[in-house]
């Protein structure tokens, strides 16, 4: 694994950056492998992103009809609700973009856990292996050290053997029941970029980027990619603890 960090004073040009680098490693996926398979992420901080990528700007350097789109995690509510990962996303991105709707992957967050599991799994072996490798995960990461929904605590056992798990916690009054991504597939990803900004986030920054290890603590300690790049795009007050270096 190599991890960067990259430190910006706003939000803003952290997006851009972010952005620049989505854009790029779409256009090298198509050019390699003629498929750009990316997993997205809710919460607030990602929305600057998607707002810029639905610029024509960026839009119209993206390969749309070769992006195929999934979750990193999404919580058990329906597609038209508020809290619902995936309407965050049509709205900020997918509604102003030609990305053909048979690739966009979301999951059911309208079923029942397991149901909901058992879909998505299935659709993750929709691209052509049971362990998709994909191009770039998207991931945030809450002032508890969650990432995806992996919150702290032990990591169920099904998670050795599943690539998606339904998981329940509760985290600044979002909704509860959730699915996720497991570690064993986010790090099978060749690129991973986590987006944090904000004060609060700063210890649980340190705790990623300086240590000790305590996954059980600090979940975002579990994403250590097998030969992937991760790449950090955090604002100042979140970086406040870190040392580079
Ligand atoms: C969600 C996410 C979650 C999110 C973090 C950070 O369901 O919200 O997928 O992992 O990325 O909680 O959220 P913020 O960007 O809102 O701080």
């Amino acid at each position: 694994m190599s991890r960067q960090l990259h430190i910006f004073p706003a939000v803003e040009p952290l997006s851009q950056a972010a952005a620049d680098q989505f854009v790029q490693i779409g256009q090298t996926a198509v050019a390699q492998r003629q498929r750009f398979l990316v997993a997205l992420s809710g919460g607030g901080t990602p929305k600057a992103l998607y707002n810029l990528l639905a610029t024509p700007a960026y839009a119209r350097q993206l390969p749309w009809a070769q992006t195929f789109i999934f979750w990193g995690d999404e919580r058990l509510v329906p597609p038209d609700d508020a809290e619902s990962s995936y309407g965050m996303t049509a709205q900020h991105l997918l509604a102003h973009v030609p990305i053909p709707p048979q690739n966009l992957y979301r999951a059911l967050g309208e079923a029942d856990a397991p149901t909901a599991v058992a879909d998505y799994q299935a659709k993750l072996a929709q691209m052509g292996e049971p362990w998709p490798q994909f191009d770039l995960i998207l991931l945030g990461m809450g002032h508890d050290g969650h990432t995806a929904s992996l919150f702290p605590g032990p990591l169920p056992h099904e998670a050795e053997t599943n690539s998606v798990i339904a998981v329940t916690a509760n985290y600044d009054g979002r909704p509860a029941q959730r699915i996720t991504f497991t570690p064993r597939l986010i790090n099978r990803a060749r690129h991973i970029f986590f987006l944090v900004t904000g004060a609060a986030k700063a210890p649980a920054l340190k705790a990623a980027w300086h240590g000790p290890t305590n996954p059980e603590q600090w979940p975002v300690q579990r994403i250590q990619p097998e030969a992937g790049q991760v790449s950090w795009f955090v604002d100042q007050a979140a970086a406040a603890e870190i040392s580079e270096g």
